[in-house]
C-alpha cells in the first residue's frame, strides 16, 4: 500500500457500527457500488470491514466532505448506533488506492484477535489507536 502526500485540510474517520439483521451481504455489496461512485466523485478514499455483527469503516478526505457523509451514513437504516472512534487530521493517506475497499472478517482461527478485539470495542467505551492500527492492516 502506497502513502499519496496530501496538501488540503483532510482527515481520517473511523466509526464502529451495528450491523442490522436484513443486510445481508447483496445488501453489502449495493452499498459497495453506491459507495465507490460517490467516493470516487468527492475525492474520498477508505475500506469497509464487516462481520457477522459489525461494520467498522475508515474514511480519508476533506474534512468537510467526510464529516458530511459520515453524517449521512449515521442515518443510513442498514445499520445501527454507529459510533465515532477517531477523527483526526492527516498528511498522508491510508487508503489512497481505494474508493471503497471491502472485506468481510471471516470468523477462522487467523482472525480470532481481531474479531475479539471489535468485539471488545463494540461493548467498551473506548478504543486506543492501537487497536484500531490492527484493523488498518487487515484491511490495506
Ligand atoms: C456501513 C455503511 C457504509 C457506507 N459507506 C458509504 C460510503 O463510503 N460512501 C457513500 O457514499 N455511501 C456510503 N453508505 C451509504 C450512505 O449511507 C448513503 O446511503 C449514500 O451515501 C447515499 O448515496 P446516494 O445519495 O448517491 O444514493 C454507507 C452505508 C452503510 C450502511
Amino acid at each position: 500500500m502506497t502513502s499519496q502526500a496530501i496538501s488540503k485540510d483532510e482527515i481520517q474517520l473511523v466509526y464502529l457500527s451495528e450491523r442490522c439483521a436484513n443486510t445481508d451481504e447483496a445488501a453489502i455489496n449495493k452499498i459497495k457500488l453506491r459507495a465507490e461512485h460517490n467516493n470516487h466523485r468527492r475525492n474520498i478514499t477508505g475500506a469497509l470491514l464487516f462481520t457477522e455483527h459489525y461494520f467498522l469503516q475508515y474514511l480519508e478526505g476533506e474534512a468537510a466532505i467526510v464529516d458530511a457523509l459520515y453524517a449521512s451514513i449515521c442515518r443510513d437504516k442498514r445499520h445501527t448506533n454507529a459510533r465515532l472512534l477517531l477523527r483526526k487530521p492527516i498528511t498522508q493517506r491510508d487508503f489512497s488506492r481505494w474508493s471503497l475497499g471491502v472485506k468481510k472478517l471471516l470468523d477462522n482461527e487467523e482472525n480470532q484477535d481481531l474479531i475479539a478485539v471489535l468485539n471488545m470495542i463494540g461493548q467498551a467505551s473506548k478504543v486506543t489507536e492501537s487497536q484500531l492500527d490492527w484493523f488498518k492492516l487487515a484491511l490495506q
